[in-house]
């Protein structure tokens, strides 16, 4: 499927984004990146990348990088020509806190989707992968802390009474830029595909997501320690190379926009993900201070894979510790405590 296919990752600077490039570059694919860098960066690219003189174009075997805004039709436009797939995972995003505290740059993602939507249908492009969220999901089915309640697809649905309730503007968007690639895919016939993406992590994350947070309060050895809530909610933490395998199968399998779930069926607390790290780190804080004033969002959460074993054949691989340890060796040996230390309230909050 993807030996030669010319495939363009929007976002692809990105945390996700770039492992996603790897992935496709190992399968002999031919990758174009359009990203604006606004947390997105060239470094994530870990290839001889070279400028071309005058622009803000960088290129490597197999790889051209763009640098601009894609809610400019100008630069959208010319970069769609001659793609057969479009991994579309740009967008205004982050952690709890900055989507808690970012509701109207959210908001621009609904422009950003359809403008991206629109110009790969005019450009003809085959298909299109969409990097959903697991915020499409209602809040309500995500109340009960210790919960054993596994998120279905058919649980948020635009056109379904009581299925649209998805949390904050950031979910809002994402079932909006979902229910317009099967709208695609049903007056035009273009094959479309969303991926529900559940609380990713893995090395090139920001602190603003709540693994690598909880590695760099560790790494500068925050004492008290402090952790947002009660730490008795609970997610699905998944490793980044899962949510990549996901996302290529469903643009090889998926073609009626069908959304699917990429995540894992088991859970773990805060808590007990936060005492994972200090295990792996080998040091613990004298006292953990939990401030309930801080955004916690759902209190359980995780994803029914029934459908994305069916269709796609997905098993998520790698394990919380083994995930936990390639983070906390990525993260602890490409910063400087010093930095952290400096600037970690505000890494906290803005990606
Ligand atoms: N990380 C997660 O747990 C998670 C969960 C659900 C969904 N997602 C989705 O996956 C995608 C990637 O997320 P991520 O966590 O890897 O990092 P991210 O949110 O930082 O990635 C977004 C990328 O889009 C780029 N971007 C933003 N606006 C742009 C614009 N107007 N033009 C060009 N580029 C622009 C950014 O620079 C960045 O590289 C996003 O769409 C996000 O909503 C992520």
């Amino acid at each position: 499927m993807w030996n030669s296919k010319t495939v363009l990752v929007t976002g692809g600077a990105s945390f996700i984004g770039s492992h996603l490039v790897d992935k496709l570059l190992a399968n002999k694919a031919i990758v174009v990146v359009a990203d604006d860098f606004s947390s997105g960066r060239l470094e994530n690219l870990e290839y001889p990348l070279k400028r071309v003189k005058g622009k803000a174009i960088w290129t490597a075997d197999n790889l051209t990088v763009h640098q601009g805004d894609l809610k400019e039709r100008t630069f959208t436009r010319p970069l769609m020509r001659d793609i057969d797939v479009v991994f579309h995972l740009a967008a205004l995003h982050g952690g709890r806190g900055y989507i808690h505290t970012h509701p109207a740059d959210c908001c621009t993602n609904m422009l950003l989707d359809q403008l991206v939507f629109e110009e790969a249908h005019k450009a003809e492009v085959d298909r299109i992968c969409f990097a959903s969220s697991a915020c499409v999901y209602p809040s309500y089915l995500q109340e009960d802390e210790g919960s054993d309640y596994l998120l279905k697809e058919e649980d948020a649905h635009p056109f379904v009474r009581d299925k649209a309730f998805a949390d904050l503007e950031y979910g809002w968007a994402k079932l909006m830029g979902e229910m317009a690639l099967k709208a695609y895919h049903r007056q035009y016939g273009m094959k479309t595909s969303a991926v529900r993406i559940f609380t990713a992590y893995g090395p090139r994350e920001n602190e603003t997501h709540a693994i690598i947070a909880f590695i760099a309060k560790a790494f500068v050895q925050m004492d008290p320690y402090e952790i947002w809530g009660t730490g008795e909610q609970d997610r699905n933490f998944t490793y980044v190379e899962d949510i990549v395998d996901a996302m290529m199968l469903a643009a090889e399998k998926i073609q009626d926009g069908s959304p699917i779930n990429a995540g894992r069926d088991d859970r773990i607390t805060i808590n007990e993900a936060v005492n994972l790290v200090f295990n792996i780190m080998g040091w613990n804080p004298k006292k953990i201070h939990h401030d309930l004033s801080k955004p916690t969002g759902v209190a359980s959460r995780a994803a029914d894979l029934t459908q994305a074993r069916k269709v796609l054949g997905f098993e998520p691989k790698i394990s919380y510790r083994e995930g936990f340890d390639r983070t906390i060796k990525w993260y602890t040996s490409t910063r400087k405590r010093e930095d952290v230390k400096k600037h970690l309230q505000h890494l906290l909050m803005e990606r």
